[in-house]
Parts: C-alpha cells; sequence; structure tokens
C-alpha cells in the first residue's frame, strides 16, 4: 500500500519493544483511525542479538541510528534511545534535516536542545511531537498544545516521576528502606538507565522545562530550574509529615511571580486532602491553573513501557491523520526569553527538622534566631527520640513556619548552625498550600 506511514525505530528498551508490539497488535485499529496504514519498518538498537519479545522479522535493522535517520525508507524518525547528546542529538537533527516527521520521549534532549530542533522542524515543515516526554502516557502536551489554546495560564505543577512517587509511597506506606523501593522501582522498568536522573530530581526538571514553555509561551530553559531530589528524606520526616497532615512527593513548579517565572523541583510537603496528595505509586499527575478551564488535574501512569508507547503512538497518529502542531505551541521566534525568579525569593511555609543539642537555652535560641529572621512559627515541637539512633545527648526538633521567604529560612539556619545548638545539618522540606 502506497499511503503506510513508515516508522523507524531507534531504541528498543521498554518502551521502544511496547511500541513495537502495540503497533503490531493494535494494526486493524490504527488504519481505521487513522485512515491509514501505519508500519514500523526500520528499527535500530545498541544489541541486535537481544531477544525483546517482540517480532521484527519485518523491519531492516539498522546498525546505526543515524543511518536510519536519513534512509528514504521511513517518514518518521521515532527516537526512544535517550540522552541529551549524541546519539539521539545527531540522529533527530539528521531526520529533521533529511525532511522526516519526528516523534520522541527524550526530555533530556529536548530540554538541551529543544528549542534549536524545534526551529530545524520548522523550517523543514515537519512534526516535532514529543508527548512521551512529559509525565509518561498522560496527554499533557496534547492538552496544552491544543485543548487549552485559549489559556493564560497562572501556575503548573505535578508529580513527573514514576519512581520518585513509587519510592515515596512505598517508603510511607510500608515504611520500606529508600533503597530497597528503589531496587524494585528498577526491576519493575520505571527508573532511567541511570537513576540518579530520577531520584536526583533531574528527569522532572527536564519535564518540568518542556511544560514551562508550553505553560508560559517562553523558550524552553532546562538549565535555569532550581532542583533538589529525594535523596535526603528520611523515613523519620515521611513519619512527621504523616502526623502534621502533610504527605511528601517531589513535586516540579512552574508559576508566575513578580520577579519572574520560578521553575523548582523539590520535595514537597502536600497536604493530605489536596488531590495531588492521593496520587500514590507511579502515577503521576499534573495540574494546571487557568484563566478560562480553571484547574485541571490530570493523573496517570507516568512510566512503563505499554503506557508510555500510548503517548508515543497518539504521536504517530497525529502525523499519519495529517496534524501538525507547532513544537512548543507557536512558531519559536514568538516565544519570549524565560526570566528566572530567584529561588531565594521563593514564599512559602516550611518544614525543619533539626538534632538539637539537649541544653538548657537551645530551643530558646533557635526561636531567637527564627524572630529576627521575621520568621513567625506556626508550631515547634519536641519529638521522642528515634530508639537507639539518636544520640542521648540530643532532641529532635520539628519547626514549622507561617510564609516566609526560602532567603530567611537559610539565613536563620545557618546562624542556628553557627551558634553551635545543632548536630549535623537542619533539614528543610518546602510546604505548598494545595
Ligand atoms: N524514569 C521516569 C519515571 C520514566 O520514573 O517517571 C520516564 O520519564
Amino acid at each position: 500500500m502506497d499511503d503506510v506511514l513508515k516508522l523507524g525505530i531507534a531504541g528498543l528498551g521498554t518502551v521502544g519493544a511496547s511500541t513495537v508490539r502495540l503497533l503490531q497488535t493494535k494494526a486493524d485499529q490504527m488504519t481505521v483511525r487513522c485512515g491509514r496504514p501505519v508500519a514500523v519498518t526500520a528499527v535500530t538498537a545498541r544489541d541486535k542479538t537481544r531477544d525483546r519479545g517482540v517480532d521484527l522479522s519485518a523491519c531492516t535493522w539498522f546498525d546505526d541510528a543515524i543511518a536510519m535517520a536519513a534512509s528514504d525508507d521511513i517518514d518518521v524518525f521515532v527516537e526512544l534511545m535517550g540522552g541529551s547528546g549524541d546519539p539521539a542529538l545527531t540522529a533527530v537533527q539528521t531526520a529533521l534535516e533529511n525532511g522526516k516527521h519526528v516523534i520522541t520521549a527524550n526530555k533530556a534532549l529536548l530540554a538541551a536542545h529543544g528549542g534549536e530542533l524545534a526551529r530545524l522542524a520548522e523550517a523543514k515543515g515537519v512534526s516535532l511531537n514529543y508527548e512521551a516526554a512529559a509525565a509518561g502516557g498522560i496527554p499533557i502536551v496534547k492538552t496544552m498544545r491544543e485543548a487549552m489554546v485559549a489559556n493564560d495560564v497562572q501556575h503548573i505543577y505535578g508529580i513527573m516521576n514514576g519512581t520518585c512517587n513509587y519510592i515515596l509511597t512505598r517508603m510511607e506506606l510500608e515504611e520500606m528502606s529508600f533503597e530497597d523501593c528503589l531496587a524494585d522501582a528498577q526491576r519493575l522498568g520505571y527508573a532511567e538507565a541511570d537513576p540518579t536522573f530520577d531520584i536526583e530530581g533531574f528527569d522532572t526538571a527536564h519535564k518540568l522545562a518542556l511544560l514551562t514553555s508550553l505553560a508560559f509561551g517562553t523558550e524552553i530553559a532546562g538549565d535555569d530550574i532550581y532542583v533538589e531530589g529525594i535523596t535526603k528524606i528520611t523515613l523519620d520526616d515521611v513519619r512527621a509529615a504523616d502526623e502534621l497532615g502533610y504527605r511528601i512527593k517531589l513535586l516540579g513548579v512552574a508559576q508566575r511571580t513578580d520577579t519572574g517565572i520560578e521553575q523548582r523541583v523539590h520535595p514537597t510537603m502536600v497536604p493530605k486532602t489536596s488531590a495531588i496528595a492521593q496520587i500514590d505509586g507511579v502515577t503521576n499527575a499534573v495540574a494546571i491553573d487557568a484563566d478560562a478551564v480553571g484547574t485541571l488535574t490530570l493523573a496517570g501512569p507516568g512510566a512503563g513501557g505499554d503506557a508510555t508507547a500510548s503517548a508515543v503512538i497518539g504521536d504517530v497518529a497525529d502525523i499519519a491523520r495529517g496534524i501538525m502542531v507547532p513544537t512548543c505551541g507557536q512558531a519559536v521566534e514568538t516565544l519570549k526569553p524565560y526570566t528566572r525568579a530567584r529561588m531565594r525569593k521563593h514564599e512559602g511555609g516550611y518544614y525543619i527538622r533539626l538534632a538539637v543539642f539537649d541544653r538548657t537555652g537551645a530551643f530558646a535560641a533557635i526561636a531567637t534566631r527564627m524572630a529576627e529572621a521575621d520568621i513567625s512559627l506556626e508550631s515547634i515541637v519536641q519529638k521522642q527520640p528515634d530508639g537507639d539512633n539518636q544520640p542521648s545527648d540530643q532532641k529532635v526538633a520539628v519547626l514549622i513556619t507561617h510564609d516566609t521567604t526560602e532567603q530567611a529560612v537559610r539565613d536563620a539556619l545557618a546562624k542556628i548552625a553557627e551558634d553551635g545548638h545543632i548536630a549535623g545539618q537542619a533539614q528543610m522540606i518546602r510546604i505548598e498550600k494545595l
């Protein structure tokens, strides 16, 4: 059939193999729904001999992704290799330069090079689609680029990393260690090849950079994000949050402020009653506050082979149907420069946990330092010693502040550390009022 849309898939890991399998098992459905057949005609991956449980006999094998990207035998280059640099970058550039549409799940690549790649796609009159790059199976790009075109967004936030949410949920519900939870997430195929990207917050930051651009019509600013991961969150914090009426989630947040746009990724105390607090396990959720539609919350699987392949194939269908939408929701040249609001100006409540030396006046001195920094305390609670883990000369104090600034909290904690009343580093977790 002449009108077959021919796909070349680069990368046959969890998502790549699921994409091939789903396209094969749903071939008739795709033809009916897209009005033309769609077929995987070429593939490339690192290891030709590995059994991926999918039939590749009808596909031309390429050893080199860049050669496949330039091949006349494909219409669409589907990049599922990952990585912000080569070979993914050159392969995608080659495909676009050769007039191929590109579909990618590669948030690291787009966070670093999205603007230049979008410009190239526009120049060549082809699509650069990336639904699977942000929040896995959730159709957030389509929602923001198309369905919300009449809206001005004020605030977008969400749980955008399944691995982190899986770890935090199991730590809380099963009192399991961080390491055991991470090992399970890797075994289940949720984590990135290098899980540092997940647990240190970079994967969330890459996704947030893409959504911020769509939300505010600004250039993608993947390097201009405050990022803090979940590796320092302890079971003590998880338990304290529970007692205080919060749950801890790794949130990506972008919001307009008087001084610019805040882009931040950090563990966050969210009220147990909030919608986002109900999101457990590998599920992701993205909430958008916008002027016309109000608040929209989308929740669904943020990782996993079939769920992510579902998003990839949604992009395939748009191309098969001849639907083209600008990569960034508008022409690249119309995007505004991104102006970063400094993190030290961030305003909100804070949870602070301190190991305080058990001396007369220590708590009073801490409270004084907070007052000097103009921080009003909602509560200050001395916790029971944590079994054998708490040295006998220390007590644990948990402080909750009213709204204040990041600068004030950092200044106060520096003074408290200088005073010598605390052991080790203070733990500080931001509270988001949702
Ligand atoms: N490793 C990611 C996650 C999946 O855990 O959400 C794809 O981004």
